[in-house]
């Protein structure tokens, strides 16, 4: 850990908070050089919420129905993220699109989380797409947010075997351990300033990231 300023983040969520609770972990636990400044959902109960005031973050709910356009509610995301002079946008759980606009102004600083192993099941319910198709691995992905759906430059992904009894909640909850310990490696890399994005490719640059990546794979399909 150096003594400079850490990355701000700003954590955008709308639901549970699984995600959002385990990079507050890896900060406090100063896994990562990077702070969560600032917390907003576009769901006024979500559970996130709470978890971040509990924290002593700052915790904003804003109503889309107030909001004509998603470009409207994203300019109000936008200056409280300005406001508190964020880094990196992580959405974690966050179930809107952003708009063109939002991508522009944070383009290559924002990241999102996704369980599956993109291009594969992008979208909504990607477990239960993966179960439905008959995969015998899926995973989860952490990747640079573009103008697509779950189309952004890939940073991270972990694998996970998918089991012949898994339900959607077995297999949900398999790939989950593995979001919560990627998420916060991959922000750690950007706060490192080790990732490079050539066209669609994330290079990471330093040493260690070949062995990285072989620890998560075997790890997930031979858990020890
Ligand atoms: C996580 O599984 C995350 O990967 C997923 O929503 C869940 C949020 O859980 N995100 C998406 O599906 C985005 N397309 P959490 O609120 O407990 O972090």
């Amino acid at each position: 850990m150096s003594g400079e300023k850490k990355l701000q983040l700003g954590v955008l969520v709308s639901g549970r908070g699984s995600n959002l609770q385990a990079i507050i972990d890896a900060s406090q636990a100063a896994k990562i050089d990077a702070l969560v400044a600032i917390v907003i959902s576009d769901v006024a109960d979500a559970r996130a919420l709470e978890l971040a005031r509990r924290h002593g973050i700052d915790a904003t709910f804003v109503d889309p129905r107030l909001h004509t356009t998603s470009e409207e509610f994203d300019r109000t995301v936008i200056d409280l993220l300005r406001k508190r002079e964020v880094d990196l946008v992580c959405l974690a759980g966050f179930m809107r699109l952003l708009s063109p606009h939002f991508i522009r102004e944070y383009r290559h600083n924002i990241m999102n989380i996704h369980p599956a192993l993109l291009p594969a099941f992008p979208g909504l319910h990607a477990q239960r797409q993966a179960l439905r198709y008959g995969v015998k691995v899926s995973g989860c992905t952490v990747h640079f947010v573009d103008e697509g759906v779950d189309t952004g430059p890939i940073i991270m992904q972990a694998v996970v075997p998918v089991l012949d009894d898994d339900t959607d909640e077995s297999l949900s909850a398999r790939i989950l351990t593995y979001e919560h310990q990627i998420y916060p490696q991959a922000i750690q890399l950007f706060a490192e300033g080790r990732l490079e994005i050539r066209d669609r490719r994330v290079v990471c640059h330093g040493t260690d990231t070949p062995q990285q990546y072989e620890k998560y794979t075997w790890r997930a399909i031979n858990p020890s």
